[in-house]
């Protein structure tokens, strides 16, 4: 299959040579008037003017002179869950802050019990929809975490209908294993425990289903000695680690990301300057949630101190019910423009290259070059911005492809 006629291809090319740092709008390396062929990875990328004599009878199928970006890459959403949050909304409203709704029992637990209850069916259902919702907004891979079953059957039940979606998705699902997201009643008091249950016991039974090992590491969550324990296993078990770090307090998690070789530090809300030098010099990905700092009426993250001491950042929805009840990755591009002051090549890298490095994907996602997945979106627009500085209930004017599929 051939795309004809783009106005302009955003190749990323020059963006994954400098590993998604210090992104310049040279660094998107767009060829205009270009031609892109493809099954379900890309054979050939270039000026339509040079397409080779060989594809010249391929099928071919029009962008009208539309923009072409790589898919978007979710790197950290919670999107297996049920019930809503809108009583802890409403108490924050009348002034109590997420940290105090947490320690009554609300918060996370909130969502435990919602999840705990739903069956299989009905929760595989609500995924799958909100699959579909982020695929039609571009959104061609996503990672997913647990970590609202938190008792190994609801652990388990949550990464099995990540896996069903993995399966029934067009475009590409990886998986995480949060149960470090909140200590559950049956535990409390007994953190400890809770963690040498779910690293020793946990971990090593449900490993086939897990791509990543993440831990919420935070004030009033967990602390530096249970992301030793969690991530020495897997480690042994060659899983790659992910953490929620320092979100709402400094709290160590930035620190250990770097000793641990995660791929991504999420989050990042307070890190100060020696936070910014280590992701700076570390292959670890920094991941920013503004719409969840927006949510909570935070401070957003460091963004042009870490961008501009070279941290390579990728942009993600966090979407869950408590801090992020927001898919639309449109809307994460806005506040990145407006809060955290980033150009539209950064915002573009951040939610597709940087997102696939943060995925440990970067050789086959997040760029539109030969042998990558054929994974992209035709914009009917003829810049980036136009993507995302509407907002509001309207509906995205993209064509998604997805392994070559149109979704
Ligand atoms: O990424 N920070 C921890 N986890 C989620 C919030 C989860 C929740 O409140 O349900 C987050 O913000
Ligand atoms: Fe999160």
């Amino acid at each position: 299959m051939i795309l004809k006629n783009i106005g302009q291809l955003v190749t990323m090319e020059s963006a994954l040579k400098k590993s998604g740092r210090r992104i310049v709008k040279s660094d998107l390396s767009i060829i205009s008037n270009a031609a892109l062929v493809f099954d379900q990875t890309i054979k050939w990328v270039g000026p339509q003017s040079e397409l080779p004599k060989k594809f010249r009878d391929q099928k071919s199928i029009s962008a009208s002179g539309g923009l072409v970006t790589p898919g978007f890459v979710d790197s950290h959403t919670h999107l297996v869950f049920d019930g809503d949050r809108s009583l802890d909304f409403e108490n924050r409203l009348s002034g109590m802050s997420y940290s105090e709704i947490a320690a009554q029992g609300g918060g996370i637990l909130t969502s435990m019990r919602a999840t705990r209850a739903a069956t299989f069916d009905s929760l595989l259902k609500r995924s799958m929809e909100r699959l579909k919702t982020s695929l039609s907004q571009g959104v061609t891979t996503i990672e997913i975490k647990t970590g609202y079953g938190l008792d190994f059957e609801s652990e388990k039940k949550s990464l099995d209908i990540i896996s069903a979606l993995k399966k029934r998705s067009p475009g590409t699902v990886m998986s995480t294993f949060l149960a470090a997201h909140a200590l559950p009643p049956e535990f409390k008091n007994r953190r400890e425990e809770y963690i040498t249950e779910i690293t020793e016991k946990w971990l090593p039974r449900l490993k086939s289903k897990i791509d990543f090992v993440d831990i919420f590491l935070d004030y009033g969550y967990f602390e530096k000695a249970d992301a030793e324990k969690l991530f020495s296993k897997a480690k042994k078990l060659k899983l790659p680690v992910r953490i929620h770090a320092d979100e709402i307090e400094l709290s160590g998690g930035t620190e250990m990301a770097a000793k641990f070789g995660a791929l991504s530090a999420d989050h990042l809300l307070k890190i100060g300057p020696n936070e910014i030098r280590v992701l700076a010099n570390s292959e670890v990905t920094a991941t920013l949630v503004p719409t969840t700092a927006f949510f909570l009426k935070s401070n957003q993250a460091p963004a042009r101190a870490l961008l501009d001491a070279g941290a390579r950042v990728a942009l993600a929805t966090d979407f869950n019910p408590g801090t992020s009840p927001s898919q639309d990755i449109s809307l994460v591009g806005l506040f990145v423009a407006l809060e955290l002051n980033m150009r539209p090549e950064e915002i573009l890298t951040g939610l597709s290259l940087n997102g696939a490095f943060a995925l440990g994907l970067q050789s086959r996602k997040g760029a539109l070059l030969p042998g990558h997945d054929a994974d992209f979106v035709i914009h009917q627009s003829d810049s980036i911005s136009r993507f995302f500085y509407q907002f509001g209930q309207r509906k995205l004017d993209v064509q998604v492809f997805a392994g070559g599929k149109r979704v």
